[in-house]
């Protein structure tokens, strides 16, 4: 049931073929579509099948690559640079990870159909260092494309030449972002720039680039095998073909799944994910990663498409989809996605740099019982003004978990500043341990583990907990056989 809910095309190989070999990417189909651009299609032909397939980009902007490399084809140009994203920084994320390890040369082939159409001849993998087996497997790829002839001068005994090299990002989130990327590449600081001019213009060393990412590469030569028509029939009117998810958080089947897109987020969590794990209830699932927003049990019947996500107040995101049970607090959630942008802004623009502290300070206030309402209109105009007058996607997206916990999960915010109580049970200074009396049959169990030795009672008798000086680690509640001990 579930597996038939999922459809294959950018991971179409991976687990299926060798990927330190070429010749078993080569007997699955590989190549074909490099072959049949150069053999019986103009560039201005590859860039039309593009656009009428409507795949758009799957780095996070949704961007048609048709279109970006439409651009890039009107600019006259020496060089001209086909760049693969492999920087993969949402946390929790590795559906570009797995594609380069399982299935390298269906990226080195989109590349290389890139530059056909776009009248490229130069093509940089820019990944982060630490993917170790990625970086082999597509060093071992290159090797063989090139002896093979399909990377390298004259492919295939064409006139069009392309030659590969790989870059090494350092582990930056903000280096994903295009013009940081392109600065990092050049040896300088990973701070995005103003656009325009856009990559496609002035791009790396300021020639007209495309940076396209891994799973929209990888989706490319299936696209020109099996025709614009085949791929533009699968998903909804605005998003066509599949997306991989890298599924995560509290439900039963973690991991990687394609799906095509227009499934519901129901049909995603509830049969391909296996639903919550250990039977407990769905609260939200964060879709679009740092960036993005939380969805509730409301919005379970949303067709998963660029546009929809968005009128949730969410986003597509590059795929990563953390799914949270009734055990999780979203404000604590918040406070982890927020923390996260935090420490990965770049600091170039004043609203980012400062605005990213600002917001976490008042999230962590209000986790520790001493926020109030004032607060929480605080962190909205904030957030709000963030997200107008941030120079990069980073800080533009980074107030999302924030508002979009806030528009659903308003008495959660609620609850923490004025009864001073965190419905979940997650924030430890709002919590207590107590003995429930009439469940306690003094086993002495609880004051055994108790790191600080704040419980106090004999054997036998009811046991009790001082308040003033329990740390809230969770010991005693854990090793209670009798659920003598509760947390509230
Ligand atoms: C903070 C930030 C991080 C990003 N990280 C990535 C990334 O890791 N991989 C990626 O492909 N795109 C990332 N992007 C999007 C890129 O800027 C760019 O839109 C994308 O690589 C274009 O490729 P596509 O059109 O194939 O999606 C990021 C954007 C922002 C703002
Ligand atoms: S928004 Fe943040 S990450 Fe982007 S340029 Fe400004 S400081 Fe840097
Ligand atoms: S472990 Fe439970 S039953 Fe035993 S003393 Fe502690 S609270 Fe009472
Ligand atoms: S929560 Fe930890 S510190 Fe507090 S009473 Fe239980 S074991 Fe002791």
């Amino acid at each position: 049931m579930a597996e038939k809910k999922q459809l294959r095309i950018a991971t179409r190989n991976s687990g299926f073929i060798d990927p330190e070999n070429i010749d078993s990417y080569i007997a699955a189909g590989g190549y074909l579509g490099l072959a049949k651009c150069l053999g019986e299609m103009t560039p201005d032909q590859v860039i039309e099948t593009m656009k009428a397939s409507g795949i758009r980009g799957r780095g996070g902007a949704g961007f048609p690559t048709g279109v970006k490399w439409g651009f890039a084809s009107k600019y006259a140009s020496d060089d001209k640079y086909v760049v693969c994203n492999a920087d993969e920084g949402d946390p929790g994320a590795f559906m570009d990870r797995a594609i380069l390890e399982g299935d390298p040369h269906s990226v080195l082939e989109a590349m290389a159909i890139g530059a056909y159409a776009i009248g490229g001849n130069k093509g940089t993998i820019y990944i982060r260092a630490e993917y170790p087996m990625a970086i082999e497997r597509l060093k071992i790829a290159i090797k063989q494309a090139e002896e093979k002839g399909v990377i390298g001068k004259n492919i295939m005994g064409t006139d069009f030449s392309f030659d590969l090299d790989i870059k090494y990002g350092a582990g930056a989130f903000v280096c994903g972002e295009e013009t940081a990327l392109i600065n990092s590449m050049e040896g300088n600081r990973g701070e995005p720039y103003t656009k325009p001019p856009f990559p496609a213009e002035a791009g790396y060393w300021d020639k007209p680039t495309i940076v396209n990412n891994v799973e929209t590469l990888a989706s490319i030569p299936a696209i020109i095998v099996k025709g614009a028509e085949w791929f533009n029939g699968i998903g909804t009117e605005t998003s066509k073909g599949t997306k991989v998810f890298a599924l995560a958080g509290k439900i039963n089947n973690v991991g990687l799944i394609e799906v095509p897109m227009g499934i519901t987020l129901q049909e995603v969590i509830m049969e391909v994910g296996g639903g919550v794990r250990d039977g407990k209830e769905f609260k939200a699932v964060q879709t679009g990663g740092p960036s993005g927003g939380a969805l509730t049990y409301k919005d379970l019947d949303v067709k998963i498409d660029y546009e929809s996500l968005v009128a949730c107040q969410s986003m597509m995101g590059s795929g990563g989809m953390i799914v949270m049970d009734q055990d999780d607090c979203m404000v604590s959630i918040a406070k982890f996605f927020v923390e996260f942008t935090m420490e990965e802004t770049c600091g170039k623009c004043t609203p980012c740099r400062i605005g990213s502290k600002r917001i976490y300070e008042a999230l962590d206030k209000i986790t520790m019982g001493q926020g109030s309402l004032e607060d929480i209109e605080k962190l909205k105009q904030m957030s709000n003004a963030i997200k107008d007058t941030a120079l990069c996607g980073l800080g533009q997206t980074m107030p999302n978990p924030v508002l979009s916990t806030m528009r659903v999960f308003e008495d959660e915010y609620t609850a923490h500043v004025v009864d001073k109580k965190c419905p979940a049970g997650v924030c430890s200074d709002l919590l207590e341990f107590v003995v429930v009396d009439d469940k306690c049959v003094g086993c002495t169990l609880c004051k055994r583990v108790c790191p600080v030795d704040c419980i106090s009672g004999n054997a036998k008798e009811i046991h009790v907990i001082d308040q003033a000086a329990c740390i809230k680690c969770g010991a005693c509640l854990d090793k209670c056989k009798f659920d003598a001990i509760i947390k509230q």
